[in-house]
């Protein structure tokens, strides 16, 4: 499938989870086979070469394991808080319509290995600058990030490049 044809698969919400964000759903691509299986190999082929994926709950849980699964690598999920059944390290952020925190076991991450960031959504990039945050605290190297979806206007971007991360997204 072609990136023009996998974007017509993305559903956009007006005023959705609040009045002015334009909410770009993924659940419409996911629940295409074609379309949900192109994401995945797209975003397989950025991050070839890492030693492991990592995603972040909810959403990049679905696309992260996905990658990890067809590459044949560990998956690291970075979780909201209070879910991970173990001692964790954490850091807040902020979202482009609120606050949340994500939460590591760094125990999941061996010294020193090559993570890469999956997720379905940039935005501002506090998501995945949090997530790049635990990962290199508990002693990963983490230098890409694979999104489906980037809202260039946002800035997440250039955020993740000062921070020395290569952002790669199969759609503006
Ligand atoms: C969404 C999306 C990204 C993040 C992007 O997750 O899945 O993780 O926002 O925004 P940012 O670049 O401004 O950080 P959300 O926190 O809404 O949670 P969900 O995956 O549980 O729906
Ligand atoms: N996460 C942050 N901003 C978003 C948006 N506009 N659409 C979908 N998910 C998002």
């Amino acid at each position: 499938m072609t990136p023009t044809e996998l974007k017509a698969l993305v559903r956009t919400i007006p005023d959705f989870p609040k009045q002015g964000i334009q909410f770009r759903d993924i659940t419409t691509l996911i629940g295409h086979g074609p379309g949900f299986s192109a994401s995945v190999d797209w975003l397989a082929e950025q991050v070839e070469g890492s030693e492991a994926v990592a995603g972040m709950e909810a959403r990049g849980f679905i696309f992260g394991a996905a990658v990890a699964a067809r590459l044949g690598l560990p998956f690291l999920p970075i979780r909201k808080p209070g879910k991970l059944p173990c001692e964790v390290i954490g850091v807040d952020y902020e979202l482009e319509y609120g606050m949340d925190r994500l939460e590591l076991d760094p125990q999941s991450v061996s010294d020193g290995p090559s993570v890469a960031i999956v997720d379905d959504l940039l935005a501002t990039g506090g998501t995945a600058r949090a997530a790049t945050k635990l990962l290199r605290e508990a002693g990963a190297t983490v230098t890409t990030a694979a999104f489906v979806i980037d809202l260039p206007d946002l800035g997440g971007s250039s955020r993740l490049l000062a921070e020395n991360v290569a952002v790669r997204a199969l759609m503006d």
